[in-house]
C-alpha cells in the first residue's frame, strides 16, 4: 500500500465486480437498435474507470471526453462549472449520452453537465458514477448508475487525485490527513 494512504476503501477485486455490474446495467438499457451509446469521460479523474467500463460493455459504444472544473472551488456555491474541453459534435441529436464520472460530491458538476448537454441538444443524457458521497450534496442529484456509496472521506487512486498525485494506484484508498497538513 502507498505510504500516503491510510487504508484501502475499495480494493481491486471489488472495483472489478462493481464495474462488471455497472457495465451489465448499461448493456441492459442500451441494447436496442435505436440506441447510439456515447460514453463521455469527465477528465481526468474518470479515465481509469471509463477504460475498464468500456471494455466490459457488450453493446457498441462511442467515446468522447470533457474537461470541467468548478468556478472558485471552495469559495462560491453558485454551482457554475468551467468547461475547459467541450464536446465538438454536430450529431448530438442522435446521441444517447452516458456521462462517466469518478465521484459525486456536492452534485454541482453532474447536475450542471446534464442540463448543459440536454440544452446542447443530446437525444438523451444519463450519468454513471463509480463513487458517491451523498452526505456532501449541495444540490439534489441522483445518478442513473452508481458504483458504491462511500463516507465523507477524501479518497485517491483508480484515477482520483490529490494535487495530481495517486491517480495510478490500482485501488481507491483514503488519503492520510497528514498529507494535507504538509
Ligand atoms: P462535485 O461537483 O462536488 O460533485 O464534484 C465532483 C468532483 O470533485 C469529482 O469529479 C472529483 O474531481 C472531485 N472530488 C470530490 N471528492 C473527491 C475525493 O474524495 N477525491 C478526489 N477527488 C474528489
Ligand atoms: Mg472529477
Amino acid at each position: 500500500m502507498h505510504k500516503d494512504v491510510e487504508r484501502i476503501l475499495v480494493g481491486e477485486e471489488e472495483l472489478d465486480s462493481i464495474v462488471t455490474r455497472l457495465a451489465a446495467e448499461i448493456d441492459r438499457d442500451y441494447a436496442g437498435e435505436d440506441k447510439r451509446l456515447v460514453l463521455v469521460c469527465i477528465l481526468k479523474g474518470s479515465i481509469v474507470f471509463m477504460g475498464d467500463l468500456m471494455k466490459k460493455l457488450t453493446v457498441p459504444c462511442e467515446i468522447d471526453c470533457m474537461k470541467v472544473s468548478s468556478y472558485g472551488a471552495g469559495t462560491t456555491s453558485t454551482g457554475s462549472i468551467n468547461i475547459h474541453l467541450d464536446l465538438v459534435r454536430q450529431d448530438l441529436d442522435s446521441c444517447d449520452i452516458v456521462i462517466v464520472e469518478d465521484i459525486i460530491d456536492s452534485g454541482n458538476t453532474l447536475s450542471y453537465l446534464v442540463d448543459y448537454l440536454r440544452l446542447k441538444g443530446a437525444k438523451s443524457v444519463r450519468t454513471c458514477t463509480l463513487l458517491d458521497k451523498p452526505s456532501r450534496r449541495k444540490v439534489e442529484f441522483v445518478p442513473d448508475y452508481r458504483g458504491k456509496e462511500i463516507p465523507d472521506e477524501f479518497v485517491v487512486g483508480y484515477g482520483l487525485d490529490y494535487a495530481e498525485k495517486y491517480r495510478d494506484l490500482p485501488y481507491v484508498g483514503v488519503l492520510s490527513p497528514s498529507v494535507y497538513a504538509e
